[in-house]
Formats: structure tokens, C-alpha cells, sequence
């Protein structure tokens, strides 16, 4: 049994009840019994190579919870002696179920209007999606619909699809800007990002990507300029307005900056601009990195820092050689490399065997991939990047979380950490992803209560 012996950092609801006389600890919430409990472990950064399928399997298990906060997790005998129970503490029964940590989405653009159902039809015919984005669709058709809609309207849009994803056991996502693609449109969309933050129980991390599509009518390098002198230090402007607002640090409102480096769209020296003007801010960076070429970007990547390089379908070995020397997390989309019916996928198997930190998400999005099902996924990672069911399942928990800067708060089942647990109707972790295309999960606990159940 792992048991925290303190009531150190507080989550959620307030103070931790006191220690009992006879020793054990009072809690508000006992999930006992778990048929089986599959939780990764990491003491400090992401998880890499062999450790990310070396997780920490108990059956007959359970977590007890106090304070939104995870208090012990161990066999539920030894749990059921640990802790002292009354008629006020919430006691969930999962003898028959699957439990996890929450899932964490590292890589969404959940925030658009309208929709690309007629780019999917495209596709069904033969065309590609550099066909389609050349011909007026793509990125540019998704901005002509958000621009011209107001932050009301893009929040209650991005609350339906948060609402979806918690029902498929997403606890923590990350949301891109980058349908507004000039100023006011783009801040649009990170004030309705804000306000998702501050509204929903989950997770939400922000970042600011105005450089995601050159909008007609603009050359590329003037574009680049308006970015680095017009946006950004506005994006700094209205973080600082946010934590001021929240009563929060800046430091838990400044947004990451990503940019689209690929053909057609962003140079690796619009690139480095970019970053270079986001960094003097304070900003931290991500970045879209070979998804249709290899511009060098993940280079770039790694020699600023970056938090995370996500796609890299393209990515070479010798850059696969500097990820797994680097803390930057590969993010890795087996959702759009299927959606967009590519024959190749990303090289997981490679960079796990290297020792890449490798992380799992969605890439969400109305065009490449309208997929926000995290089970789904997961499936598709062992499917196409032949992932084990316990490396994607490290890769979508704590190594999601190291992506989006929050891997010492969430992403694993241990005391301490925030309780963040998603349950599922099945027995095992093999029969997530065997399960691919029907949602598991039955029940949602974020910060130690009920957020969905079914
Ligand atoms: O991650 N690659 C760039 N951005 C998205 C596509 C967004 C869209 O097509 O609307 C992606 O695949
Ligand atoms: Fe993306």
C-alpha cells in the first residue's frame, strides 16, 4: 500500500478531516472494491522506454480519497484497515471494473464553429488533405466560420465537446487557438478558453497558435510580424487580466505558443522567430512537427526547450536520438494519421526504444481529426504505432501530463496527487483498446467527486 502521511496539498474541497484516535485516517470517498486498478508511476518527469509498460497492476484493490485529494491506494484489505470510515464517507463498489488514473488530452483544437463533414466526403474520394486545404478548405474554411463568432457562442460550442470527452474519461486537456488567425479573433478564442478553465471541473491548459494557417490575403513574413509584434504581448496582456481575475499566479494562466511548422504553412525560421519573441515573454512552446514533412523542426524543438513535438510522422532518427536526450514529450496522434487514411503512422516503437517520453492524444480538431475519444485512441495506438495497452496507458496519463505542465499534480494513482479516477465497464486494461470504437468508461471522478457516471 502506498499512504500519504500528511494532508499537505489541498485540491478541491477544503481541509482534510483530522486523524482519527485509533490512528486511521477519516476520508470522504472510498472506491472499494476494484476488480483491477492499473495506475503509471513516475517520481520525477515523463516515463520512458521499458518503465512506460511497467506499470502498477493490483487486483481486488482501492483508493481512498479525501479532500479531492488521493490519500492511499493498496489492496482493499489493507485499505479498508488504513483508513476510518463513517456514514458520511461516499463508498463507489467497482469489483467488476477497470480503474485508471484520469485521462490527459495533451493536444486539442476544440475550440472552431462550423464544421469539414464535406472535406471528409473529399477524402472518401481520393483527395488528400493538401489538395483540399489548397483548394479554400482546410484550416482557412474553419476560420472564415469561427471569426465570425462571438466568445459566447465558442464556449457553449467548446462546452458540448468538453462535456463529450469527460464521458469518454477525459479529466485534463489541453485547447489550441488558431481559427481566429488575426488579433481579435485569435484573443476570441483564447478568452473562450479562459472561460471553459474557469467554468468546468477538468483541466484545462491553454495555447495560443495564431500561427497555425497564413490567412488569405496576407503574405507569409508580414503575418510572422504581426504574430511576434501585435499578438503575443497581447496574449501576455490578457493572461495577466486572467490570473489577476482568478486570484491566481501568472504562471497558471500564460497559454503555450505553437506554431505549425510544415509545408504550406510555417517556415522553421517563421518558426524560430516565433518562439524566440515567446520565450523573451515568459511564454513556453510547443510545436506541430513533421506531420506531412520534416522541416526540422523537432531540432528546433529540442534546443529551446520546447514542452512538447507533436505528429512526427516525419520525424528522423538522429532527432529521435535528441528527444530522448531532451525533456521535450513526443505527442504523438494516431487519430489523424487514421483519419487522414495515411499509410504511415508516427515511429512510437522506435522512440519508446530509444527512450523517448512518449505521450498520446486526440489532435480534436473539425478537420484532420474529428475524433475526441481518448479509449478510441488508445486502441488505434496499439493498432497502427503498436503500442502495448500499458505503454499507451502511460502515455495517456502521466506522460500527458508532463506534455501540458501539470505531471506532479495529475496523471497517476498515488497519494498526493489530485484524485482523478476514470472507471470503466470492463475487468481488464487489454480490453480498452480491444474495446476500440465503444466507450468504456461508466464513471468520472475529478478532484474527489462525481462528474459523469452512466
Ligand atoms: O494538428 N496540423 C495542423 N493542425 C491540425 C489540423 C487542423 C485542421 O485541419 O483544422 C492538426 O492536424
Ligand atoms: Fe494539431
Amino acid at each position: 500500500m502506498t499512504r500519504n502521511p500528511g494532508n499537505s496539498a489541498q485540491t478541491g474541497k477544503g481541509p482534510a478531516k483530522a486523524i482519527s484516535r485509533d490512528g486511521r485516517m477519516p476520508i470522504d470517498l472510498l472506491i472499494s472494491p476494484i476488480g483491477e486498478l492499473v495506475t503509471a508511476e513516475s517520481h520525477s518527469g515523463p516515463v520512458r522506454g521499458d518503465q512506460m509498460r511497467d506499470v502498477r497492476r493490483i487486483k481486488d484493490a482501492a483508493i481512498a480519497i479525501s479532500a479531492g485529494q488521493i490519500i492511499a491506494v493498496g489492496s482493499a484489505d489493507e485499505i479498508r484497515h488504513a483508513v476510518f470510515t463513517d456514514d458520511t464517507t461516499e463508498i463507489i463498489d467497482a469489483r467488476d471494473s477497470l480503474v485508471t488514473a484520469g485521462l490527459v488530452d495533451a493536444h486539442t483544437h476544440l475550440i472552431f464553429d462550423g464544421n469539414r463533414a464535406d472535406e471528409f466526403v473529399m477524402r472518401s474520394q481520393g483527395k488528400t488533405y493538401t489538395e483540399i486545404a489548397a483548394a479554400g478548405g482546410g484550416i482557412v474554411k474553419s476560420m472564415r466560420a469561427t471569426q465570425s463568432a462571438a466568445v459566447e457562442r465558442l464556449v457553449s460550442l467548446g462546452r458540448k465537446r468538453v462535456e463529450r470527452m469527460l464521458e469518454s474519461g477525459t479529466t485534463a486537456l489541453e485547447i489550441k487557438t488558431g481559427y481566429g488567425l488575426e488579433v481579435e479573433s485569435e484573443l476570441r478564442m483564447l478568452e473562450a478558453i479562459y472561460r471553459l478553465k474557469s467554468e468546468t471541473s477538468l483541466d484545462i491548459v491553454p495555447t495560443f497558435m495564431a500561427a497555425h494557417a497564413i490567412p488569405p490575403g496576407k503574405e507569409r513574413e508580414g503575418y510572422v510580424e504581426d504574430v511576434v509584434n501585435d499578438m503575443l504581448p497581447r496574449v501576455v496582456a490578457m493572461a495577466t487580466q486572467e490570473a489577476e481575475n482568478a486570484g491566481m499566479p501568472l504562471s497558471h494562466m500564460l497559454p503555450y505558443v505553437d506554431v505549425f511548422c510544415d509545408r504550406g504553412y510555417f517556415t522553421l525560421e517563421d518558426t524560430r522567430r516565433i518562439f524566440e519573441a515567446a520565450l523573451k515573454l515568459g511564454l513556453k512552446t510547443r510545436v506541430h512537427s513533421d506531420e506531412f514533412v520534416n522541416l526540422g523542426a523537432t531540432t528546433l524543438a529540442v534546443e529551446l526547450g520546447a514542452a512538447s513535438a507533436d505528429h512526427l510522422l516525419n520525424v528522423s532518427d538522429e532527432e529521435i536520438g535528441l528527444l530522448a536526450k531532451s525533456s521535450t514529450v513526443a505527442v504523438l496522434l494516431p487519430g489523424t494519421s487514421f483519419y487522414l487514411n495515411l499509410s504511415e503512422h508516427a515511429p512510437a516503437r522506435k522512440m519508446i526504444e530509444e527512450g523517448v517520453a512518449v505521450a498520446l492524444a486526440t489532435d480534436y480538431n473539425p478537420g484532420s481529426c474529428h475524433i475526441s475519444s481518448l479509449p478510441f485512441i488508445w486502441g488505434l495506438a496499439c493498432l497502427h504505432l503498436k503500442m502495448l495497452p500499458e505503454e499507451a496507458l502511460t502515455a495517456l496519463t502521466v506522460n500527458g501530463a508532463w506534455a501540458i505542465g501539470l505531471g506532479s499534480n495529475i496523471g497517476q494513482l498515488r497519494p498526493g496527487y489530485q484524485a482523478d479516477v476514470t472507471i470503466y465497464d470492463v475487468k481488464q486494461l487489454e480490453e480498452v483498446p480491444y474495446n476500440i470504437g465503444w466507450n468504456p468508461v461508466r464513471q468520472v471522478i475529478k478532484k474527489g467527486r462525481t462528474v459523469y457516471s452512466r
